[in-house]
């Protein structure tokens, strides 16, 4: 796909872990405002990938450009800071803070004052805070949780922990917002949420790359996808042409 309008070009980066080669040389591109799968069978290398485009995880090699320019290798904080958010796997909350304490975790600190000048100037900040506040209470209400604001995360079900793990990614409106199988421990109940909440955040322009194995889902969903096995990319399209592709459907009986 040379023509589209790319937020993030991902070329050929490799992640081994010990001899494990989780990630074998992988290039992919995710266009902007899409909503991108990421698909392939177990250990395929997918949280891998995402971990290297977060900084969470230093590739080997290889290249991962944001908006052109090289992120390969800075660490999260500073992927963050341009823009780049994740969700993980098993959904992770702060268990001993309320729910609207773990949205505020979401607010970049680098959108505020520094803690030297805020002192000089406390009325700006009690003001910041107070629309970090606002902000996270208008999100609770969007994702159906405004009446748990209070309520210590650790006390929520699996899907309502995703919801504020989605929320707390949120807060700091992402450029590139990385969900690694937001409905991996989600209830029947809830799951039709957190897909409406993602189908969303694409119509609204954000650009979303999606990890799920659920192939019904990622077809409702996603446009393109990208489809990983033993670490490398065996194509990037339209979900019809991976369930068309002989290679895809041998990795996933094989794998
Ligand atoms: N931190 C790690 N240490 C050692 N091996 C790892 C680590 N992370 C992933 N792996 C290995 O790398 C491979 C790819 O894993 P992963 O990226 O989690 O795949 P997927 O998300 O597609 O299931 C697997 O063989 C896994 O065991
Ligand atoms: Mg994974």
């Amino acid at each position: 796909m040379p023509d589209v309008d790319a937020l993030l070009v991902v070329e050929e980066v490799a992640k081994s872990f010990g001899g494990v080669h989780a990630v074998d040389g992988a290039s992919f591109r995710v266009p902007r405002g899409s909503l991108t799968g990421m698909i392939g069978p177990n250990g395929a290398g997918k949280s891998t990938v995402l971990s290297m485009i977060a900084g969470a995880v230093a590739p080997d090699r290889g290249s991962i450009r944001l908006d052109g320019q090289e992120i390969a290798g800075l660490p999260s904080p500073k992927t963050a800071r341009r823009g780049v958010i994740r969700t993980f796997q098993n959904a992770s909350v702060f268990p001993h803070m309320t729910v609207l304490e773990n949205l505020l975790l979401g607010v970049p600190p680098w959108s505020g004052e520094t803690v030297a000048a805020a002192l000089f100037r406390r009325h700006r900040w009690h003001r910041e805070e107070a629309q970090q506040v606002s902000q996270a209470r208008n999100l609770l209400e969007r994702l159906g949780i405004s009446g748990m604001a209070d309520t210590f995360a650790g006390q929520l079900s699996g899907g309502q922990k995703r919801l504020v793990e989605i929320g707390r990614a949120m807060m700091s409106r992402p450029k590139l917002l990385l969900l690694d199988e937001p409905m991996a421990g989600v209830s029947r109940t809830l799951a039709p949420v957190i897909e409406a909440l993602i189908a969303d955040l694409r119509n609204e322009g954000m650009t979303v790359v999606l990890i799920e194995h659920e192939l019904a889902l990622v077809e409702r969903l996603c446009s393109p996808v990208v489809v990983l096995a033993q670490g490398r990319v065996l194509m990037q399209g339209e979900m019809q042409e991976a369930r068309a592709n002989p290679e895809v459907r041998k990795a996933y009986l094989v794998g």
